[in-house]
């Protein structure tokens, strides 16, 4: 009998991505997509395994309790790859409620729903933001204090405490993964990449935060989902994994590398106000899970680049869907509703 799976929050950009991976590289395993469909998740991305008996769709939250205990009971799934979460620094800064209720009250019910049902292992797909802004110099690693500065953030982070708190006061088998900035396909066009590409394309200014000199340590996405796979499959119960590819840019030359892939003109780039918290520079030391469980990336920046833009140019019609149309509708409508 295959063993199963629940991939929360599997519509979105990461979890697209790794149940497209997953299924194509494990046979043995059945996927159950559980996501409510906000705003950043999207069905079409796995249009193409729609009719892969090794995988089903069920709509539902998170915060819902019934909803889930009603897949938990219905499927019996053996592990949980929890993706699900509001992802997105600026909207947090905006309202963070929903930050609050998805990213913290969502995995708590998780998290039980999990114990109860003896759940083999929880892996809690987190992000490098929970250890807050490096200066010039120096790495996150699994040791340093957790210190986030938004309200996203600080949402992860109180979610990696409630995993944490299960492993130490329950004994349930979990993992936490730390991973930098993802890019790739199927990401949604309000992050920094796709946005960029989007408004060049279209002619369209580009807004660069403050002074552009941030950096960020961009990770491709497929890379990522190799990642949690080793984590998934090899990491050590109650840890906590960093996963990064040592690529760091500074927001600044990335627009300018895109810029140069699309043969568009610096004259679009607009320096616009700061981001109120912004931190200045992520970077992660990802030694651990590349010494113990022997995972390393392995696309290459430039690769994984020009597959991104390609990617973004020959699927216009899923940016502009999103951009132009129902996604966008139902955009406003959360936001008007809060
Ligand atoms: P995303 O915003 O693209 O997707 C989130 C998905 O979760 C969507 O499909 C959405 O419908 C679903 N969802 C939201 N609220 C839900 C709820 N209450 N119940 C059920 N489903 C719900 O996010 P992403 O970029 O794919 O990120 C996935 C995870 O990875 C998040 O936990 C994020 O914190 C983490 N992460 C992201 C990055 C990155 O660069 N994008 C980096 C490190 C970690
Ligand atoms: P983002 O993709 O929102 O990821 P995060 O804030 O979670 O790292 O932003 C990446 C970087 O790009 C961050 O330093 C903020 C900056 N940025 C801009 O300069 N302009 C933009 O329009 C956006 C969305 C981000």
């Amino acid at each position: 009998m295959s063993k199963i799976i629940l991939v929360t929050g599997g519509a979105g950009f990461i979890g697209s991505n790794f149940i497209l991976y997953f299924l194509k590289n494990h046979k043995e395993y059945s996927i159950i997509n559980f996501d409510s469909l906000t705003y950043a998740g999207n069905l079409s991305n796995l249009s193409s395994i729609e009719d892969n008996s090794n995988y089903a769709f069920v709509k539902g939250d998170i915060t819902n309790s019934k909803d889930v205990k009603n897949v938990f009971e219905e499927y019996n799934p053996d592990f949980v790859v929890h993706f699900a979460a509001e992802s997105h620094v600026d909207r947090s800064i905006l309202d963070s409620e929903v930050f609050i209720k998805t990213n913290i009250l969502g995995t708590n019910n998780l998290l039980t729903y999990s114990r109860e049902h003896n759940i083999q292992k929880f892996v809690h797909i987190s992000t490098d933001e929970v250890y807050g802004s490096l200066g010039n110099e120096g790495f996150f690693t699994e040791e340093n204090n957790i210190s986030p500065n938004s309200p996203y953030a600080a949402s992860k982070a109180s979610s990696d405490l409630l995993v944490r708190a299960a492993y130490k006061t329950y004994g349930q088998n979990v993992n936490i993964t730390r991973c930098s900035n993802n890019y790739g396909p199927y990401q949604f066009p309000e992050k920094l990449i796709p946005l960029m590409i989007n408004n060049a394309v279209n002619d369209k200014k580009l807004p660069v935060y403050g002074d552009g000199k941030n950096v960020r340590d961009w990770i491709y996405v497929e890379d990522h989902c190799r990642a949690i796979d080793a984590v998934l499959h090899k990491g050590k119960p109650g840890e906590v994994y960093n996963i990064g590819s040592s690529n760091e840019w500074t927001n600044i030359d990335l627009i300018k590398l895109i810029l140069k892939k699309l043969g568009k003109s610096e004259n679009l780039i607009t320096y616009v106000k700061d981001r109120p918290g912004h931190d200045r520079r992520y970077a992660i030391d990802s030694s651990k899970i590349r010494e113990e469980l022997g995972w390393k990336p392995q696309v290459e920046f430039q690769d994984g680049i020009n597959n991104t833009v390609e990617w973004y140019l020959n699927f216009k019609k899923w940016t502009e869907n999103i951009v132009n149309g129902e996604y966008l509708e139902y955009y406003r409508k959360q936001y008007s509703e809060r």
